[in-house]
């Protein structure tokens, strides 16, 4: 008999995961998900790559510790860094934004592609090396955003200033005429309207987060029980009622079951 999903853990450095987490509560209604937000020690995106595969690790081991059944890396920052230490560690599925994110370029036929992120996952070039792993002739253009993450965590999704700060940053790509934007960081689906302003009606975007969401359903197919009740809990290594109030507009649900948690013990 095929082996049934009950729970599955999904992390990130702070709320970007949450855009991750929505997209699976619609497509897998009947799984538990344990989400773990390193909101202590946020942001990973500028932190060096010894730290990050530190930080990921402890993470994954804190939601193993609960039982779950396969690991969703909600961030790519971890991903692109430590995805290859968290498979060899852990013995259950391991999916990173990374992968789904360089396969829905690739499926978008994209030729010219822009990718954003934080700074350590563009000097990583992981989306570079994912993306043309599967197509070679695709033009990779990249572009770290660091101001987007902390615009993001105070929920300044669309406003004046967000979009100077987006001008700024995704003014280079436009010169280089891409075709297509991979939104490489899962922060950045909350500021779709201004990117999408900015970057003009002739570039597709492509969101890691919807992506990768798709994969897990993939790899979970039929197997877990539909009518069973859901229950999301949240993990936060720094609990603050800011993360809750964001992550309840960004879930459009309450985040009812939070506790706090000391990741370096
Ligand atoms: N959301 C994370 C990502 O996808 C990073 C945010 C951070 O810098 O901590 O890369």
């Amino acid at each position: 008999m095929k082996k049934e999903y009950h729970r599955i853990g999904v992390f990130d450095s702070g709320i970007g995961g949450l855009t991750v987490l929505k997209d699976l509560l619609d497509m897998i209604p009947g799984v538990d998900i344990a989400y773990l937000g390193d909101s202590a020690r946020l942001p990973y995106g500028t932190k060096s790559p010894k730290t990050i595969v530190r930080y990921s690790l402890q993470c994954a081991g804190f939601l193993a510790s609960k039982g779950i059944d396969m690991l969703v890396v909600a961030c790519n920052t971890a991903s692109a860094h430590a995805i290859d230490e968290l498979k060899k560690e852990f013995d259950i599925p391991v999916v990173g934004v990374v992968e789904a994110g360089a396969r829905a370029v690739v499926e978008a036929a994209g030729k010219r592609v822009g990718v954003i992120g934080t700074p350590s996952t563009i000097k990583s070039r992981a989306y570079d090396y994912a993306i043309k792993t599967l197509k070679s002739d695709v033009e990779i253009f990249s572009q770290a955003c660091p101001l987007f993450v902390p615009l993001v965590e105070e929920g300044w999704f669309d406003n004046e200033i967000t979009e100077l700060v987006a001008r700024r940053y995704l003014g280079g790509l436009i010169a280089d005429e891409i075709d297509t934007l991979l939104l490489g960081c899962t922060h950045y689906p909350l500021l779709r309207g201004v990117i999408t302003k900015v970057a003009g009606g002739g570039v597709r975007i492509i969101d890691s987060a919807n992506s990768t969401a798709r994969v897990v359903s993939e790899i979970i197919g039929d197997r877990y029980d539909r009518k069973r009740p859901q229950s999301v809990t949240y993990y936060l290594s720094d609990l603050s009622p800011h993360f809750i109030e964001i992550g309840e507009v960004i879930l459009g649900r309450k985040m009812k079951y939070i506790s706090d948690v000391d990741l370096c013990v």
